[in-house]
């Protein structure tokens, strides 16, 4: 174990959960004492006392540890939520239904903020069939590419991986498509909303009652 749970995190969990140092002593068996002396780099907890402070705060050890919690909410009924984590070192690209702490080469990755597309960075999209075609005109060097393209429904996601000297295409099935993401591993990550329209009063599928279930479906689940 590289890290530790350090005084300033406890402090910041202790308060976002509204305990005193007392409330928080009282729950593992110390004194107030001893969780300010946490709390002011002057003590550690004991590793014992590791999974009593997660279990105090309702987290896991490892997001204590990390200092990184995780707040999802219905995250297996809405796929929009998406979130994309690529590793600066290999390239690897990650996809998440919600927020997590992810490490790749030692390397704790963060959600990309996608961005609305700039000039150089404008997307192409075309209707065949019951397929959209998409292209980004882009180089596509070792150096300098787009190194994926992917849509999200409301319960799917299609993502495709792009190689550099391949071409910077794709196509996807329409069906449920909302959002258009695109990566650029040197100007990050891009999107847009997918017109509605046409698309949908086209398709047999009613996607606003297919919508209306999915929440309907997530509130009895959930709350
Ligand atoms: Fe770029």
């Amino acid at each position: 174990m590289n890290q530790y749970v350090t005084g300033a995190v406890i402090k910041q969990l202790r308060e976002k959960n509204k305990m005193t140092q007392l409330q928080l002593a009282e729950k593992l068996g110390v004194s107030d004492k001893t969780v300010s002396k946490w709390e002011t780099g002057k003590g550690y907890p004991d590793i014992t006392l590791l999974e009593p402070v997660a279990k105090a705060f309702r987290i896991s050890v490892t997001e204590l540890i990390s200092g990184n919690t995780i707040h999802n909410e219905n995250v297996s009924s809405n796929m929009l939520r998406s979130k994309f984590y690529v590793c600066p070192v290999c390239g690897n690209v990650l996809h998440g239904m919600g927020e997590a702490v992810i490490h790749c080469h030692g390397i704790p990755l963060n959600p990309i903020e996608a961005e609305a597309s700039d000039e150089k960075h404008l997307i192409m999209i075309e209707r065949i069939e019951d397929e959209y075609y998409v292209r980004i005109d882009h180089d596509m060097t070792k150096e300098h590419y787009i190194s994926f393209i992917a849509t999200v429904s409301l319960d799917s996601i299609q993502m495709i991986k792009l190689y550099p000297e391949g071409n910077a295409e794709a196509r996807f099935k329409i069906r449920g498509v909302k959002k258009l993401y695109w990566y650029c591993n040197r100007d990050g990550l891009f999107f847009i909303d997918v017109v509605k329209g046409i698309d949908d009063r086209e398709g047999s599928h009613d996607h606003m009652q297919e919508q209306r279930e999915l929440e309907m479906t997530a509130k009895m689940l959930f709350g």
